[in-house]
C-alpha cells in the first residue's frame, strides 16, 4: 500500500477518532494515509489513493437490521466507480455490528477489491489486534 486516505463517517465523534487513529498507524507503517470527513475528500484525493478505509457508525435495532446511515449511502452513490481501489471497511459500535459489513459493501459503487480485513472498535481507540492488522495491510 502506497497512499491510503482514510474516509470516516461519524455523529458523536467515536468513528472520526478511529479514522484518525488508523491514519496515523498507517503513517507509522509507512504509508501516506490521511484521514477526513467522507464529504471532505476531494475528487482528485480519492483517485490518487490506492487503497480506502471507509467507516461509519454502526446504526440498528441495537441486535439486528445493522446499516450505515443515509448521508454515508448518499456519499457512496455520488463518487464515482470504485474499481480499480482496494478497501477496508471499518466501523464502531456499542454492541454488535451485525449486517454492517454487509450492508456497507452493497452501497461500494463498481467492483472494488474489498479486503476480508474489516476492523470495529467501540471506543474508537485502536487495539493491539488492529495494529497488528493494520501492520499487515501496509506492507500489501
Ligand atoms: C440511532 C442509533 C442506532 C444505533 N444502533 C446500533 C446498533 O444497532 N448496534 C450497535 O452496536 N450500536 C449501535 N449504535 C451505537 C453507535 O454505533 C456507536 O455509539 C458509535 O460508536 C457512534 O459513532 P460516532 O461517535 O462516530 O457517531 C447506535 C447509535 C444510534 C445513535
Amino acid at each position: 500500500m502506497k497512499r491510503a486516505l482514510v474516509l470516516f463517517h461519524s455523529r458523536t465523534g467515536t468513528t472520526a477518532t478511529y479514522g484518525e487513529e488508523i491514519a496515523g498507524e498507517l503513517i507509522q507503517n509507512g504509508v501516506d494515509a490521511r484521514a477526513l470527513p467522507l464529504y471532505k475528500a476531494s475528487n482528485s484525493e480519492l483517485a490518487d489513493a490506492d487503497t480506502l478505509f471507509i467507516g461509519c457508525w454502526t446504526s440498528g435495532l441495537l441486535f439486528f437490521m445493522q446499516h450505515p446511515e443515509k448521508d454515508f449511502i448518499n456519499y457512496l452513490d455520488k463518487i464515482s466507480d470504485l474499481s480499480n481501489k482496494k478497501i477496508v471497511l471499518f466501523t464502531t459500535y456499542k454492541i454488535l455490528t451485525g449486517s454492517m459489513f454487509r450492508s456497507m459493501s452493497r452501497h461500494l459503487p463498481g467492483t472494488p477489491e474489498i479486503s476480508r480485513v474489516r476492523m470495529r472498535s467501540r471506543t474508537g481507540r485502536l487495539s493491539k489486534d488492529d495494529k497488528g492488522r493494520i501492520h499487515i495491510l501496509a506492507a500489501l
